[in-house]
């Protein structure tokens, strides 16, 4: 006769192997419907994610897999079913697709802090606010958006002038981001931080460190898991950042509504500040003025919380890697200054204008030569959330699919001599529509990528009308890494020279 511990025994081993069979059986009926992809061998239940070695290489491991006629690769990792791919077409019918909009799974880090945002939103939740999100990137917005580059630059400028010149290397990354941080915060909220300056750092520095340990998760396997990263050192750093962040917006928020709900003349509000300066509206005020109600205060504050991330690292991201490829184009550089003076004249330090901005047309091919090149985001993904099909196949539902942006940025099909930093590449016109991918593409493409491009031109065109860019002579080497954004860890370094403008 059994004993009950003896039976319950039983019972546990039956219920496991049932459920390892139907596990197997799953496996099996996938490892069917993917085998027109190629490969990456694992073992069944911890599959093959022992095949990439550190992070640092990830995007050279992923070249490496993708490097097949497929130009895609199918792995597991324990419930992960992924794709990872560069093909051209799989990549237009994802992208195009308006149904496939689920984002992958690793986005739900960011959620503490942005909560379901624009950016990790999905389903009808995302239509909705895309719908209601949209109007505030319109270019009539933007063009007041100019102001706010030209007087956050010009802090930057000086500091550069006095800390920077005659020097063997500086480390330029910190300049950048914190002038891309003083612009996001004034152009999102209204609010003039003056971080560059060293004010207001706690909201600022609390950005930083969110960013930081989100990258810190992003490249753990262990910390991926709410209840291990807990237990981590990050976590309470993320409890204390958190309470900054949303604090902070919230009392923004609170301060502007009770603004535009005291001052019944609103569109006084809107011309006029206290002091009877014109007064410019910030994507905020866009948001609280929506006539759509379905926004509530918490939605507000996470749709701010999203610009403040979305829209910093990204845009500093792409400023360094672009001054650290033009510290080795002297003749580039010499190319956009002739340009630059053309459309300034002689007077480099008055404010720049939007229309000055959109003349720029030989600085935004090297801006979008920059993006080819180091893509700030060089993978996005999609979770499908059905049995979808692809041309003769179906792929199975709940199978992840990574675009490797980069990838499609540097494919020698679509792409003449990738590696080489040829901005004139883009003056031709026939580039197919999803072979360009910096800011991804289709209905989900990025809503910040007219913004980002004024700001990176307005960013550049003040830097090269006022130092010449050359390799740093401090021996240093750049550490590129996939952290949250494709960025180098360690910084990047160079030397600034003041140039003579007339
Ligand atoms: C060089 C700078 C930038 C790059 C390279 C970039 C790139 C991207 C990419 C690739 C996506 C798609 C992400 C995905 O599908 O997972 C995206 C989405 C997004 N970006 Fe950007 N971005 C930049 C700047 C900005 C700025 C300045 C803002 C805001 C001020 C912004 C706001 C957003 C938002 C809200 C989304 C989500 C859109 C949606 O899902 O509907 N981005 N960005």
């Amino acid at each position: 006769m059994l004993n009950t511990s003896q039976i319950i025994l039983s019972i546990i081993a039956i219920a496991l192997s049932y459920i390892l069979y139907q596990a197997k059986k799953v496996y099996i009926a996938r490892k069917h419907l993917t085998k027109w992809i190629p490969q990456v061998p694992g073992s069944l239940y911890f599959g093959a994610k022992s095949k990439f070695g550190p992070t640092k290489d990830r995007i050279k491991d992923t070249a490496r897999l993708l490097d097949n006629p497929k130009k895609s690769v199918y792995l597991e990792f324990l419930s992960n079913w992924v794709i990872i791919t560069q093909d051209y077409d799989l990549m237009e019918f994802i992208l195009s697709s308006n149904e496939l909009i689920t984002k992958g799974p690793h986005y739900k880090n960011l959620a503490k802090w942005l909560g379901y945002g624009l950016l990790i939103a999905n389903g009808q939740k995302w239509k909705t606010s895309r719908r209601i999100i949209t109007p505030t990137f319109h270019f009539s917005i933007l063009e007041q958006f100019v102001d706010v580059f030209n007087s956050n630059e010009a802090i930057m400028i000086e500091k550069l002038k006095r800390e920077a010149v005659g020097k063997k290397g500086v480390e330029i990354y910190s300049y950048i981001t914190n002038c891309a941080l003083d612009i996001i915060c004034e152009t999102a909220m209204g609010v003039k931080m003056d971080s560059q300056q060293n004010k207001n750092k706690e909201y600022t520095d609390a950005v930083k460190d969110m960013c930081e340990i989100l990258a810190v998760r992003n490249l753990s396997f262990w910390k991926n898991w709410d209840w291990l990263f807990r237990l981590s050192p990050e976590y309470k750093r993320q409890q204390k950042n958190l309470k900054i962040l949303h604090g902070f917006t919230n009392s923004v928020i609170e301060k502007r509504k009770k603004e535009l709900e005291s001052n019944k003349d609103i569109k006084k509000l809107e011309e006029e500040d206290s002091f009877g300066r014109k007064r410019r509206k910030v994507f905020l005020d866009l948001l609280l003025e929506s006539t759509d109600n379905s926004l509530s205060q918490d939605d507000i504050r996470k749709e701010v919380d999203t610009f403040m991330f979305a829209g910093h690292d990204t845009t500093s991201s792409a400023a360094t890697s672009g001054i650290l490829l033009l510290s080795e184009r002297p003749d580039i550089q010499k190319s956009i200054r002739d340009e630059l003076k053309e459309i300034i004249g002689s007077d480099r330090d008055r404010p720049l204008t939007y229309s000055d901005l959109h003349n720029m047309t030989y600085l935004e091919l090297v801006v979008k030569e920059i993006l080819r090149i180091k893509p700030p985001v060089p993978f996005i993904a999609r979770q499908l959330t059905q049995d979808v099909k692809y041309k003769d196949h179906i792929i199975p539902k709940d199978t992840m699919i990574s675009l490797f942006l980069y990838g499609m940025n540097r494919d020698p099909d679509f792409h003449n001599d990738p590696d080489k930093f040829n901005p004139d590449r883009f003056l031709s016109t026939d580039k197919k529509a999803y072979s360009f991918l910096p800011f991804s593409a289709g209905p989900r493409n990025c809503i910040g990528q007219k913004y980002a491009m004024l700001e990176l031109k307005s960013m550049l065109a003040k830097i090269l009308m006022n130092f010449e860019i050359l390799p740093s002579e401090v021996p240093h080497e750049p550490d590129f890494t996939v952290e949250i954004v494709y960025k180098s860890k360690n910084g990047v370094y160079v030397k600034l020279k003041e140039v003579d403008w007339n």
